[in-house]
C-alpha cells in the first residue's frame, strides 16, 4: 500500500485523539522456535496498520499535531554483518525516506529518546500488559518526564487502551482495506476449489494442506493469516486442529479452514466435503443443516442488526435442523435455552475480519451488541460437530464434523459474500470431487 494510506491513519488517529493527542506501539517479538531456529515473523497489527513497517523489533510513535515531530519509528539499524544473515534493513535512513518518518532513531536507543517523544502529551494510546518489557520501556519514560516536573515538562496525564480508539478505526473497513480483503478472499477460494477437485483417499492431511497453500502462494498471497486446519474424519469433529497429518480415508468427509493474506489482511474460510466421492446419506443431513443455518444467517448481516443476531439465527435454524435429522431430540426452544445443543455446537457463529483472524473491535461497546455497520466485515460459520464417543449421538452421525465459513462485508445494500467463489452447495461440491464415484 501507498505511504500516503499509512499517513491518513495517523491523521485519522490524530482526530479521534484530539489535542495532545499520542500513540506508543510495539511490534511482536520474535519467538523462539527450537535450538536457535525462529517461528515465522509476522509485525503486530496495530504497528502494520499506522506504518506499513513490516521488520522485527520496531517502535512506532505518533504525536499527529506535533509540528515536526508527528511520526517516529525505533528500527533495527544497518548493519552490513548481520544483513548477510538475515536480510535486508530498511534501518534508520529507510525508515525516513521510505516509511514517511520524521525522525527515526536505532531501537536500541528507545529508552534515550521516547522520553522526549512523550513529552507534554496529554492523551496516550498504549496497550498496557501485553508485554512486559514494552511495558517497563513505556513506565520508564514516564517516570523520566515525571522527574522533568520543574522544567515545565509532564507525562501524558492518561493513557488508553487501543481498544476504544485504534480499534475502533480498524473495525470499520476503509476502500483499500476492503480491496485487500477481496483478493485475499478471491485467492483462498480459488485454492479451497482446488483442494476439492484433487483431495484423494490416500492422500495425507497434510498432502490437501500442502497443494492447497501452493495455491495461495502461487496467486501471491506471501503467507496464511493462521495455521491451516485440515480434519479429515473424525479429525472434522476439533475445531482448532492442526496436525494435519492422518492418512484420507474412502468415505471421509475433510474440513478445511484455512485463509490466505494478502497485503497483511486475511480471509478465513471453511469448507467441508467428501473425499474423492459423495456425500453419505447422514453426511448430507449434517450439511444440508449447516448450510441452511449459514444461508439464514447470513442474510441477517445488513446494517442495523445487532451483531448477536447473526448468531441467534445460525443457533436457531442448527437446533430445529439437528431436531429434525434425530441428531437431537425436544422442543427447539427449551434446547436452546438448557444449552444441549452445546455438545454439537460449542463455539459462537461469528467474529470479525482484517489484519487478524480474529479481528479487533468491541462486539458489545457499551454493554449492548454493537449494529452492523456498511463496511464491517465479519465471519458467518456455523458447524455440526459428533465428536466420536458423544454420550446419546445416534451410531450414524458419530465422527462427523461440518463447518462452513464464508467472508462477509456489510454494505449500504445487504451482505456481500466475499468468499462466495468458493463451492459450498452440495451439488457444485460433487461435480469436483466425485468424478462418478458413489459412496454408500
Ligand atoms: N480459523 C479460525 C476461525 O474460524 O475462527
Ligand atoms: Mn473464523
Ligand atoms: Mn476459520
Amino acid at each position: 500500500m501507498e505511504p500516503s494510506v499509512f499517513r491518513e491513519r495517523r491523521d485519522e488517529l490524530g482526530r479521534r485523539l484530539g489535542p495532545g493527542g499520542a500513540g506508543v506501539f510495539f511490534t511482536a517479538r520474535e519467538a523462539r522456535r527450537n535450538g536457535d531456529v525462529d517461528h515465522e515473523f509476522r509485525g503486530s497489527s496495530d504497528l502494520v496498520y499506522l506504518t506499513g513497517f513490516e521488520e522485527p523489533e520496531a517502535v512506532a510513535v505518533v504525536r499527529p499535531d506535533s509540528p515536526d515531530q508527528r511520526f517516529t519509528l525505533f528500527v533495527r539499524p544497518r548493519d552490513p554483518a548481520q544483513e548477510t544473515w538475515t536480510g535486508e534493513r530498511a534501518g534508520v535512513e529507510g525508515a525516513r525516506a521510505h516509511f514517511g518518518a520524521d525522525a527515526a532513531f536505532p531501537v536500541a536507543d528507545l529508552e534515550k529518546e521516547l522520553p522526549a517523544c512523550l513529552a507534554n502529551a496529554r492523551r496516550l494510546v498504549y496497550a498496557v500488559g501485553r508485554d512486559d518489557e514494552a511495558d517497563r520501556a513505556v513506565f520508564r519514560a514516564l517516570a523520566a518526564l515525571r522527574g522533568k516536573a520543574r522544567a515545565g515538562i509532564r507525562p501524558p496525564t492518561e493513557i488508553h487502551d487501543p481498544e476504544p480508539i485504534l480499534h475502533e478505526m480498524r473495525l470499520r473497513k476503509r476502500p483499500e482495506e476492503v480491496a485487500a480483503l477481496r483478493r485475499a478472499a478471491a485467492v483462498t477460494a480459488e485454492a479451497h476449489a482446488a483442494a476439492m477437485r484433487e483431495a484423494r483417499p490416500g492422500m495425507h492431511e497434510y498432502d490437501v494442506q500442502a497443494l492447497l497453500e501452493l495455491r495461495f502462494r502461487r496467486a501471491g498471497s506471501p503467507r496464511n493469516g493462521y495455521p491451516s486446519i485440515v480434519g479429515s474424519g473424525p479429525n472434522a469433529t476439533t475445531l482448532h486442529y492442526t496436525a494435519n497429518r492422518r492418512r484420507l480415508e474412502p468415505g471421509d468427509l475433510l474440513l478445511i479452514d484455512a485463509g490466505a493474506e494478502w497485503d497483511f489482511y486475511t480471509a478465513d474460510v471453511t469448507r467441508t466435503f467428501p473425499v474423492g466421492g459423495r456425500f453419505t446419506r447422514p453426511q448430507r443431513a449434517v450439511y444440508e443443516v449447516v448450510l441452511g443455518a449459514q444461508e439464514r444467517a447470513i442474510a441477517e448481516c445488513r446494517a442495523g442488526v445487532p451483531f448477536d443476531r447473526v448468531h441467534e439465527t445460525a443457533l436457531r435454524a442448527l437446533v430445529e435442523g439437528m431436531v429434525r435429522i434425530g441428531l437431537l431430540s425436544g422442543e427447539p426452544e427449551a434446547i436452546v435455552k438448557d444449552e444441549s445443543y452445546k455438545k454439537y455446537y460449542m463455539h459462537r457463529t461469528s467474529h470479525w475480519l482484517g489484519l487478524d483472524v480474529h479481528d479487533v473491535g468491541a462486539y458489545r461497546p457499551e454493554g449492548a451488541w454493537r449494529p452492523l455497520e456498511p463496511g464491517m466485515v465479519l465471519t458467518v460459520e456455523p458447524g455440526i460437530y459428533v465428536r466420536p464417543g458423544t454420550e446419546g449421538a445416534p451410531p450414524e452421525f458419530e465422527g462427523i464434523g461440518v463447518r462452513i465459513e464464508d467472508d462477509v462485508l456489510v454494505t449500504g445494500d445487504g451482505p456481500e459474500v466475499l468468499t462466495a467463489a468458493a463451492p459450498k452447495r452440495i451439488e457444485e461440491i460433487e461435480r469436483l470431487t466425485a468424478g462418478g464415484v458413489t459412496s454408500a
